[in-house]
């Protein structure tokens, strides 16, 4: 974290900030309905929240972002709101490419991308393409995806690698799943959040979570600022990451 971060964030420990955050960005849908609005224009508001999480996440040094912007499940909502979803996936990734430049941020995706309208498969693709050299935050996308269909997708990989003789089923191992998932490239989530007050993964980054820290928070995603991510980084800060040991084997 620079100096300048820490000085704006006195109660961030410096020395254990979390190299990778996962969100599931929920509640957008409610948030409109509660002002009597259509679902959309929840949504729209939710882009105001990921501009203030990126900005969080650049700040104070965060690597990896990883957001659940649309699942597998989404898929089967209404097509009016697909389609609205999609279009504004479209308009605000062009609209953001001079602030991603600006910050030095790079765009990537996790997903099932080919099922996406062609319009979004070709905006993600520039984008990605113009981001590829920069380097203070990648923020990835994750778009028709969901954790059971990249894990499926990644034995169907192992099943042809091991029939072609290329590996020895008997060597099979965590790397080997690791390797073969659309996050291959990524380190696990160190701090997973939720916000809507929902306490449910819904298929989200099964494989990678195993030892994430979860946070949930009832701020519906539209809400959600950079005094909520603070508020998620403090409590993270505070727990005690035992990946199955003992407190005593910790402090030795
Ligand atoms: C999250 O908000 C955004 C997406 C899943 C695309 P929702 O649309 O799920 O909003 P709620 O949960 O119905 O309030
Ligand atoms: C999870 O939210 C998916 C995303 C945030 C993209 P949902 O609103 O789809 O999840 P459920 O259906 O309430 O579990
Ligand atoms: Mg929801």
């Amino acid at each position: 974290m620079s100096a300048e971060a820490q000085l704006k964030y006195p109660e961030i420990i410096s020395d254990r900030i979390p190299e990778h955050v996962a969100i599931i960005m929920d509640g957008n849908g409610r948030w409109a309905r509660q002002q009597g609005h259509m679902r959309i224009f929840g949504h729209k508001h939710g882009v105001n929240a990921v501009r203030n999480s990126l900005e969080f996440a650049a700040e104070v040094g965060i690597k990896y972002l990883t957001l659940y912007a649309f699942s597998t499940e989404n898929w089967n909502r209404p097509q009016r709101e697909i389609n609205a979803l999609m279009e504004l996936l479209v308009d605000t990734i062009q609209k953001e490419l001079p602030a991603l430049m600006k910050n030095n941020i790079r765009l990537k995706t996790i997903g099932n991308i080919q099922m996406l309208p062609k319009k979004c498969q070709n905006q993600l693709k520039e984008t990605e393409k113009a981001t590829a050299g920069n380097d203070r935050t990648t923020l990835i996308l994750a778009l028709s995806y969901s954790g059971r269909w990249d894990i499926i997708e990644a034995v169907k990989k192992i099943a042809e690698q091991a029939k072609s003789g290329e590996i020895n089923p008997l060597e099979i191992n965590e790397n080997t799943l690791n390797n073969a998932l659309n996050t291959a490239q990524y380190p696990n989530p160190d701090l997973l959040i939720r916000t809507s007050g929902e306490m449910r993964i819904s298929n989200f980054l099964l494989w990678e979570i195993a030892y994430s820290e979860i946070h949930f928070t009832k701020v519906l995603w539209p809400d959600f600022r950079k005094e909520h991510f603070l508020e998620a980084l403090i409590d993270y800060q505070s727990r005690e990451r035992r990946f199955g040991k003992t407190s005593e084997q910790l402090a030795n």
